[in-house]
């Protein structure tokens, strides 16, 4: 049975703690609730020890064990912080412990979520950023707060993650998610490629990676273990393993060197087809002249990946269209020996780059074709899972490409 420590802290959402700690016992996680004195203001540790799997800590010093901390932390496979106040984040930053549940966060060695919750003005005080970027960079996983109405009818972001995805992404990180995708091991990637002129100047192209990251967090909802190698600064979805790159022969290596270990592949990123041959290695000067950019082609990435592919693996990509959609998506399915590609007209108003919706045609390797309507793109990357999950389930049956054969185009090669 997985064991998780489940730290509250002192914020008016401390209340949905409680619901938090009911789900995960239901699911079958074994939850030790961790209460800072400012928590128990809120909602009393009587609560916690009721419903948790252990009656609730909530000192360093009074209870009955003289090292609760040590115990907590090595024995957790998980620890969670819903919610975690500015000041916990702040004390978890700085390597303080000077209470039970962060002295708990410095002696574990278990993966950590944090979940915060607070006025808007704090979440966007850089001091509380700074402290979160440092907590990324370190590991930790963080569970965004969501935007909605706020202590002292104040509206705004700041609002603790909804239970329900609070254990949800406890139960994904610990992997003992169900789902249609429980378990399966999915790569996506997203946003467009930079290819450098010189050191501060890059070709590039209007990619916005909403698409990939709409993927990803859809894939972990169905129970999948997802990585995802981007472009994009932005954080991904809790849970997520984040790859970052730049170039087209970054996706490539990245993507090659995960593909054995890896059961679905969907390429949503907007790879170069072309790079400057040779990057400037100081900064091109106006007074120079107007330079000559000669270009070559990048690896493609799903060509190489059709080579070495196996049966069982599902792969699908996407074709970013200014016409004849179905043709040019159709084409690049055989191509890349794709198991589906999601085909779009990128010049329609609201399907194409930075905007939230996308109007898509699934195209799949029996010949099946289904348009899809006007959708957001997180309802589109649910409906790309379903069909995944489906592939995935008859993959090796069904009608796969057969790697022996090399693919039409690989530059790589
Ligand atoms: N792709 C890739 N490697 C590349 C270029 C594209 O793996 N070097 C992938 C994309 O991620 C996408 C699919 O191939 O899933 C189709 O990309 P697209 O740019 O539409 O197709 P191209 O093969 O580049 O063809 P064209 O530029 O002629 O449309």
């Amino acid at each position: 049975m997985a064991r998780v420590v489940l730290g509250v802290c002192g914020g008016i959402a401390a209340y949905k703690a409680v619901e938090v700690c009911r789900r995960l016992v239901d699911a079958g996680v074994h939850v030790a609730p961790v209460l800072t004195d400012d928590a128990q203001r809120f909602v009393g540790a009587v609560t916690f020890s009721a419903l948790a799997s252990e009656p609730a800590h909530t000192s360093l010093f009074d209870g009955p064990e003289p090292i609760p901390h040590t115990r907590l932390g090595q024995q957790a496979d998980l620890v969670v912080v819903a919610p975690a106040t500015a000041k916990l984040l702040g004390k978890y930053a700085a390597g303080i412990s000077d209470d039970l549940l962060t002295a708990t966060l410095l002696a574990t060695r278990a993966p950590v979520l944090v979940c915060p919750a607070m006025h808007t003005e704090m979440w966007e005080h850089p001091a509380v950023q700074e402290n979160l970027a440092t907590l990324r960079r370190r590991g930790v996983h963080v569970l965004e707060p969501a935007t909605g109405r706020l202590a002292g009818g104040d509206v705004g972001a700041g609002r603790l993650a909804d239970p329900a995805d609070v254990a949800d992404t406890v139960l994904a990180l610990l992997g003992a998610r169900g789902g249609p995708l429980a378990g399966v091991r999915v790569l996506v990637t997203a946003g467009g490629t930079r290819e450098p002129l010189d050191p501060v100047r890059f070709i590039g192209n209007r990619s916005s990676g909403k698409m990939g990251y709409a993927v990803a967090a859809a894939a972990l909802r169905r129970g999948a273990r997802v990585t995802l190698v981007t472009t994009q600064g932005r954080p991904a979805p809790a849970g997520v393993d984040v790859v970052r790159v730049e170039t087209a022969q970054e996706v490539h290596d990245a993507v090659l060197a995960r593909l054995d270990a890896t059961d679905v592949l969907v390429m949503a990123a907007a790879v170069a087809d072309f790079r400057p041959k040779a990057a400037a290695g100081q900064k091109i000067k106006k007074g120079e002249g107007v330079p000559e950019v000669v270009l070559e082609p990048t690896p493609d990435v799903l060509a190489a990946v059709a080579g070495r592919r196996r049966r069982d693996q599902v792969v699908v990509g996407f074709a970013a269209e200014t016409e004849r959609l179905l043709e040019h998506a159709r084409d690049k399915l055989e191509r890349k020996r794709l198991d589906l590609i999601v085909a779009n007209d990128v010049s329609a108003p609201d399907s194409g780059f930075e905007v939230d919706t996308n109007r898509a045609v699934l195209l799949d390797a029996h010949g099946g074709t289904e348009a899809l309507p006007l959708m957001s793109k997180d309802d589109l990357a649910g409906v790309i899972c379903d069909r995944i999950a489906a592939l995935h389930s008859s993959a090796g049956a069904g009608p796969s490409y057969d790697s022996a054969a090399p693919a039409q185009e690989d530059p790589d090669e």
